[in-house]
């Protein structure tokens, strides 16, 4: 068996190590594309392949026409919307996720980025601190809790808005429900956004939500630029010049809201939130471990196409 690890963004080497570990034991040969420009390069190289794993990187139905032999895509991660799951049934591939294993590594990326937006992006100036502000959750999957349990750490009083999670495990988190979105961006100088980029939730945060925010509202997006309303956003930020925006991902308009809202506004260069040694170690070895027990013993339990 062929399975090929084709990653735009690369895994960290330690986590490469463990992938090959793997596939050697399974005695499967193990084909690398990394830093690759030009989606042709991708093409070529998933032609024979019966596995591939992959992070962000875009698997719709031309790289499936192309990957005559594939079985199964592993997106190394949480967030599949880089694959087209309806293409991936019709070409018979099963596709997977590894949910869980980068999820502390975003969830550190966001106190990173919301110590940064209080302390006025560092730049020498007296800023505030996160201890005794609230902070709402939107979306207590993985991540979300994550973020919940160090939130504590900072002494920050955690609600959490998920229609899809029981208000008993919020509760146990020792997180408060808040069962409408406005609630949630009305109560919180702090939201933290975790909602996957769905048709349901694309541009879904906007200029209502976002200037129903307290006073030196704090909006942190370390889930996916689609579920912004750029438009609305910058109109947001326009009324309410108190309100920071700051974001794990260019936003399409990044350049003008940069130019209108300097420090205002943060953007990582490339999406980093599980850009760690552990979480590319995590995800990338349960990656690894769910394409041979799939291949091996035909366990899908990962599977997220129908
Ligand atoms: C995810 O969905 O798991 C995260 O957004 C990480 O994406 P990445 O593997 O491209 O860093």
């Amino acid at each position: 068996m062929k399975v090929l690890v084709a990653t735009e963004k690369p895994f960290a080497a330690v986590a490469i190590n463990g992938i090959r570990k793997v596939m050697e034991e399974a005695g499967y040969e193990l084909c690398l594309l990394e830093k690759y420009t030009e989606k042709k390069q991708l093409l070529e190289a998933v032609a024979d392949v019966d596995a591939l794993i992959v992070r962000s990187d875009i698997v719709d139905a031309e790289v499936l026409d192309a990957a005559k032999q594939l079985k199964i895509v592993v997106r190394a991660g949480a967030g599949y919307d880089n694959i087209d799951l309806a293409a991936a049934t019709a070409h018979n591939v099963v596709v997977e996720n590894t949910p869980g294993q980068n999820s502390n590594a975003v969830a550190e990326l966001v106190f990173g980025m919301a110590v940064m937006a209080i302390r006025n992006m560092y730049n020498g100036t007296s800023g505030t601190e996160l201890k005794d502000k609230k902070l709402g959750i939107h979306a207590f999957g993985q991540v979300g809790r994550n973020v919940a349990r160090i939130a504590k750490g900072f002494g920050m009083e955690v609600s959490a808005l998920d229609p899809y999670c029981p208000d008993e495990v919020i509760i146990e988190a020792g997180v408060k429900p808040v069962h409408s979105v406005e609630d949630l961006y009305k109560d919180n100088q702090f939201v933290s956004l975790h909602i996957p980029a769905t048709a349901e939730t694309k541009k879904s945060v906007g200029y209502d939500l976002i200037t129903l925010m307290p006073k030196n509202g704090v909006l942190i997006n370390t889930a996916r630029k689609e579920v912004i309303d750029e438009e609305g956003l910058a109109r947001a930020l326009e009324a309410r010049p108190d309100i920071k925006y700051v974001a794990d991902i260019k936003p399409d308009s990044a350049v003008e809201l940069k130019e209108k809202f300097g420090d205002r506004v943060f953007f990582t260069p490339k999406k980093m939130g599980a850009q760690t040694a552990e979480a590319n170690i995590n995800a990338g070895i349960a990656a690894a471990n769910q394409v041979v027990a799939f291949l091996r013993d035909g366990c899908d339990r990962f599977r997220v196409n129908k």
